[in-house]
């Protein structure tokens, strides 16, 4: 898909850099393809490089681009962190995220001490907090760049930037109106992909860190994204993710306002697109018309994803949801009544400031009533900064942990129950990939995005088949192509 943007042998490199993007990345990126090229002369190797991601699929489809912007370089991803190009795109969500990058950012310092040649680059949410940024300055010195979630689009001219200087290169910006179109991306897979229909968040739920460090909403154009999705579909992709952190919002700050569900009509039309999926949805704004164009959709999958995070009223109220357990209730009735068929998921936190037995208890109700296909759960987790975080009655840990155990298994009772619900019958799959445990069978997904497992050639991956549902396994099926 690179190739199709801005060819690098035609750029002028002993002219000035261009002050306009992507034009200027793409100066920076044949820059420093020259100096990679150099480097491989004299080590008469290719150069390797890996992106490691933690977080959502938000940071997922970022790696995808700093991978296309490296490629373009010159470099060669490899899986792994023994390579010459390592970047951590961080998490800071709850504070275990955190946990995890620190403690392997010792194992990075031992490989650069092997490999003088290795350039360490963190970037992300984690980034975007002044604690963190003063914390690698002073105790892990060794590393050579730091950004944050604004600006990855920089990735070329922040490495050029430090082949010219001794010190760590230092990028955060506190918040953007810029959205950078055509820069390189890679893909993990060729028949799937991701796709950006809005940045940040102006939801501020109390526990949440999200909308500090991704900055406020900004909602891509929709020409931008319908150009977009319409390459990759030349390009072979037939499933596209539609990624924000609260689609059902998008379009609303558009000099021309659109609907999620009007970008959606018009995403259908693609020719060649057989499948979209969507996330996140926050409940408050769930439309009418969204459920609609749903319904009357061929390509939208069946599945929605649709946070509660507490069924208590008051606690909602508290984490500024903007809804009540009831009109939630209502809401997923609504969906249900439209799409029988459709599975629902869900996010949960456990243990929110001031959160009692009963405000639990009324969580558990909820997940009776609304009966998950699947939950996340967590137990909430401090951030500082959020309003949450200075709350009074922080629910003591064992506490918390007691109810998110009560919470997994009622979870999951009812999500086993659900699984069985298509077995027997004949279902579309889109194949995914060679089985990991065994490599006569195949995997692929359901339009409700329950895995399938059933014996068939590679030739299949990346296609469309038609699967008989023979055997529920708890959360996956064996099936028989048909
Ligand atoms: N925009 C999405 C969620 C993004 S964060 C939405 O609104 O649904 C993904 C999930 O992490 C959230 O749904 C929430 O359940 C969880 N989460 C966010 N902050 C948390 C915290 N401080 N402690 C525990 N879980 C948290
Ligand atoms: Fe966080 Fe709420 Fe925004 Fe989701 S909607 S990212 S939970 S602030
Ligand atoms: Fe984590 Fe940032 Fe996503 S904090 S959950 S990677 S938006």
């Amino acid at each position: 898909m690179s190739s199709l943007l801005m060819n690098l042998d035609e750029i002028d490199l002993e002219g000035k850099e261009p002050l306009t993007e992507p034009e200027r990345q793409y100066y920076f990126m044949a820059k420093c393809r020259k100096w990679v090229r150099h480097k491989e002369k004299e080590l008469n190797r290719a150069l390797t490089f890996s992106v490691v991601t933690f977080g959502c699929q938000m940071n997922a489809k970022d790696s995808e681009k700093l991978a296309g912007i490296l490629e373009k370089i010159g470099y060669v991803q490899v899986e792994g962190e023994e390579v010459d190009f390592v970047v951590y795109n961080t998490c800071t969500v709850r504070e275990n995220a955190n946990t995890r990058v620190y403690g392997r950012l010792g194992y990075l310092n031992g490989l650069k001490r092997k490999n003088p040649n290795m350039m360490i680059a963190l970037c992300g949410c984690m980034m975007q907090e002044d604690a963190v940024v003063d914390k690698i300055k002073k105790s892990y010195r060794f590393v050579d760049m730091i950004f944050g979630t604004h600006n990855i689009f920089k990735l070329a001219e922040l490495m050029d930037t430090r082949l010219h200087s001794k010190t760590m290169i230092i990028d955060i910006w506190k918040d953007t109106n810029l959205i950078v179109e055509d820069l390189p991306s890679e893909r993990k897979y060729s028949f799937k992909a991701g796709v950006n229909i809005m940045y940040g968040c102006n939801n501020f739920c109390s526990y949440c860190i999200v909308p500090y460090v991704r900055g406020r909403e900004r909602s891509r154009n929709p020409e931008d994204i319908i150009k977009e999705v319409r390459e990759l579909v030349a390009d072979g992709v037939i499933e596209i993710m539609l990624l924000g952190q609260n689609v059902n919002s998008y379009g609303k700050n558009l000099k021309e306002p659109i609907s999620f569900a009007e970008l959606l009509v018009q995403l259908e039309q693609i020719e060649g697109l057989k499948r979209i999926r969507f996330m996140t949805s926050h409940p408050k704004d769930l439309s009418d018309e969204l459920i609609e164009v749903m319904k009357n959709s061929k390509k939208i999958c069946r599945h929605l994803h649709l946070p509660v995070q507490s069924g208590s009223t008051d606690i909602l109220k508290k984490m500024n949801r903007n809804y009540t357990k009831e009109s939630y209730l209502k809401v997923a009735e609504k969906i249900k009544t439209a799409m029988p068929d459709i599975s629902l998921t869900t996010d949960i936190i456990v243990g929110f400031p001031g959160e009692t037995e009963e405000d639990f208890l009324e969580t558990l109700d909820v997940v009776k009533k609304v009966r998950y296909d699947s939950a996340y759960t967590f137990l909430y987790s401090k951030r500082s900064g959020t309003p949450a975080c200075v709350m009074e009655n922080q629910v003591e840990d064992p506490v918390a942990k007691e109810r998110f155990d009560r919470l997994l298994k009622t979870v999951q009772e009812i999500a086993g129950e659900l699984t069985g619900k298509l077995e027997g019958m004949v279902e579309e799959v889109l194949v995914e990939e060679v089985n990991t445990q065994d490599s006569s069978f195949l995997t692929g997904r359901l339009s409700n995005n329950t895995l399938v497992h059933f014996k068939g050639s590679d030739e299949l991956i990346g296609k469309l088949v038609s699967v008989k549902l023979s055997q529920c396994k708890g959360f996956y099926y064996f099936g028989e192509l048909i």
